[in-house]
């Protein structure tokens, strides 16, 4: 493998510190035409919402997630083939979806849940230069690498449900470009000719960002306090309070950008993440692991889906 930390090619757009705390505080509300966006949004499918509930309560009934579930045939599919996958696997065989269900726990199953849904609201945006696939794959190897993460350092201070707010961390550009125009230059084009950062050119653009957008969707769809706060906060490392479900999303978003991109990087040239690796105890050997290991389990994902590329 390419070292990943050599030539970076790290656009401005592409930098972790798009937020600081001058931007933070001139920050825009959001505009109405996208607060009605969020509003007409479409909600979660019914078992999603359940899972949802389950972050917030232990004592969710599995039983009836079980049957809700069972209604369709995609999901329980690849839910069963998950709960039976080398990475969950246990000595029996499971074949029924409650079984999958205990095994592999709200977490997971919700991260299923959410790519399915993603998935099939075909989503795609030439404007932020993501066609159909790209920003649920991108979210689910931030998901995946969160659980690399973990899996690598062993840190107990990172919540399990950063892989949700890592799966689901970009997902306001789901609205902006919905209900913005479609006439709008390539975000990227603007962070180039003007040498300004990813989120300054949309809020240049917008008034607002994806971020922001993201974290109100969250808090409409009643995700935990947070996960909303990492999807608000993704592109803003200068914690003043640690946060370690925030640093492990900004990280396995750095991963995700690589493993996807092909970007190589180097220490001296990755962005900023303003000690984020350092709190969460991985070194940057640790962070080229977790960067293979999420690639592994990318590929494992893409084949269960049938996405070849
Ligand atoms: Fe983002
Ligand atoms: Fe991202």
């Amino acid at each position: 493998m390419a070292p990943l930390f050599a030539n970076s090619n790290t656009a401005p757009a592409d930098r972790a510190d798009e937020g600081s705390e001058s931007r933070r505080k001139d920050r825009m509300s959001i505009p109405e035409k996208i607060l009605n966006g969020i509003n007409r949004l479409e909600p979660l499918p019914i078992t999603v919402q359940r899972l949802v509930v389950a972050l917030h309560d232990e004592n969710v009934n599995f039983t009836e997630v079980a049957q809700a579930i069972e209604y369709d045939g995609a999901i329980t599919a690849n839910i069963l083939r998950t709960a039976n996958s080398a990475a969950f696997g246990g000595r029996v065989r499971i074949e029924h979806i409650r079984d999958a269900i205990v095994r592999l726990g709200t977490i997971t199953l919700l991260d299923i849940m959410l790519i399915g849904h993603l998935r099939s609201m075909k989503f795609s945006a030439p404007a932020y230069r993501l066609s159909e696939d790209d920003l649920w794959l991108h979210g689910a190897a931030a998901s995946l690498a969160v659980k690399a993460i973990i899996k690598e350092t062993r840190n107990r201070q990172i919540p399990e449900a950063s892989a949700i707010a890592a799966l689901v961390h970009d997902i306001g550009k789901l609205v902006m470009v919905r209900y913005l125009s479609a006439k709008v230059p390539s975000i990227h084009a603007v962070c180039q000719e003007k040498n300004i950062t990813f989120v300054e050119a949309e809020r240049e653009l917008f008034d607002c960002d994806h971020a922001e957008v993201g974290s109100a969707m969250a808090h409409k769809w009643s995700f935990p306090e947070p996960i909303t706060q990492a999807i608000a906060r993704h592109h803003e490392v200068n914690t003043v309070e640690p946060d370690p479900m925030l640093d492990a999303v900004v990280l396995a978003n750095l991963a995700a950008k690589i493993v996807r991109d092909g970007t190589e990087a180097s220490p001296a040239s990755t962005p900023d993440l303003s000690g984020a690796e350092k709190r969460i105890g991985l070194t940057w050997e640790g962070f080229e692991r977790v960067c293979m290991q999420t690639g592994a389990w990318l590929q494992d994902l893409k084949h269960n889906y049938g996405i070849r590329n």
